[in-house]
């Protein structure tokens, strides 16, 4: 896990961030949800995606949400924003999690939006403890499928709702690397769809929703082209978290989805209530 946990830590995040922010002319005692979005919502079809992921969720705010593989909090923020739950995020990256924490104080949500450094393998929460959670293209990292559901299932109320939206395999697996997600193949752990499925029931869970979000994938890509010569990157995206190489990174995504190496599956599963 420590390639991965390596993988995810840019030094001095929060101040990249900042920097960014300010030349692109944001005016830092005003910061809104939205001036963060190109670097703080790491997924495909980013806040787009999020915004359908509140929706299907439908998460009311006398909630506590966990958000697992929350990343610098985006999401988690949004989802509070508009559902008005209490979140908590965690995530590996330390350096992740102090940009999550300084960034939500910088919006003043702080009361509703905490976070935590920890493994989605081993939650440092008791058992039922939320009302729900939701993950967002984290399992790819993850080898231990199951370990990682059985610890979301247990920590959720019964009757609670876990919200997934997870890139898996496909017919073509495996993908060409380097992806947004991990540099070499040692860090990347696609199944199947229909493996997937089977997992999150083999944890316990009621599938309630399953909804293939594939061909949007392959349309939000479909005019990414191969990186060639001196690469201009924008002041704010997620190249701040993942490295400089995230246009071949976001080249190699378009081809798999081309090629049928990856899916995208959004899918809502239930503890059952006793
Ligand atoms: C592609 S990013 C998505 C982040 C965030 N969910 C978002 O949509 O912006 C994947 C995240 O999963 C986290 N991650 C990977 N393996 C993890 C694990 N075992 N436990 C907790 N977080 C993990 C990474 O540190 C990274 O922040």
């Amino acid at each position: 896990m420590k390639h991965i946990h390596g993988y995810y830590s840019p030094n001095d995040l929060y101040n990249k961030i900042i920097a960014g922010l300010d030349k692109v002319g944001t005016d830092l005692s005003e910061v809104t949800l939205d001036d963060l979005q190109p670097v703080d919502e790491f997924h495909i079809r980013g806040d787009t995606a999020t915004k359908e992921l509140i929706k299907l969720a439908n998460f009311t705010p006398d909630m506590h949400i966990l958000d697992v593989g929350c990343g610098v909090g985006g999401s988690t923020r949004r989802l509070s924003h508009v559902a008005g739950c209490c979140v908590t995020g965690i995530d590996l990256s330390d350096e992740y999690i102090d940009a999550a924490e300084r960034l939500t104080q910088l919006l003043n949500m702080q009361e509703r939006v905490r976070f935590h450094a920890a493994s989605a393998l081993d939650l440092p929460f008791e058992n039922n403890s939320f009302d729900g959670a939701w993950s967002i293209q984290m399992n790819m990292n993850v080898e231990d499928k199951l370990g990682w559901l059985k610890e979301v299932y247990r920590v959720i109320k019964p009757g609670g709702r876990a919200v997934l939206y997870e890139v898996c395999g496909n017919k073509n697996t495996p993908p060409y690397f380097p992806v947004p997600w991990a540099q070499d193949a040692s860090m990347s752990f696609l199944v199947p769809p229909e493996a997937f499925r089977e997992v999150i029931t083999s944890a316990g869970f009621d599938i309630e929703v399953w909804n293939d979000k594939t061909e949007l994938a392959r349309k939000a890509f479909a005019h990414v082209t191969e990186p060639i010569g001196e690469q201009n990157l924008p002041e704010l995206g997620v190249h701040l978290l993942v490295g400089n190489d995230i246009r071949t990174k976001a080249y190699n995504l378009h081809r798999n989805l081309e090629e049928e190496r990856v899916s995208l599956i959004e899918t809502v599963a239930v503890k059952p209530a006793k």
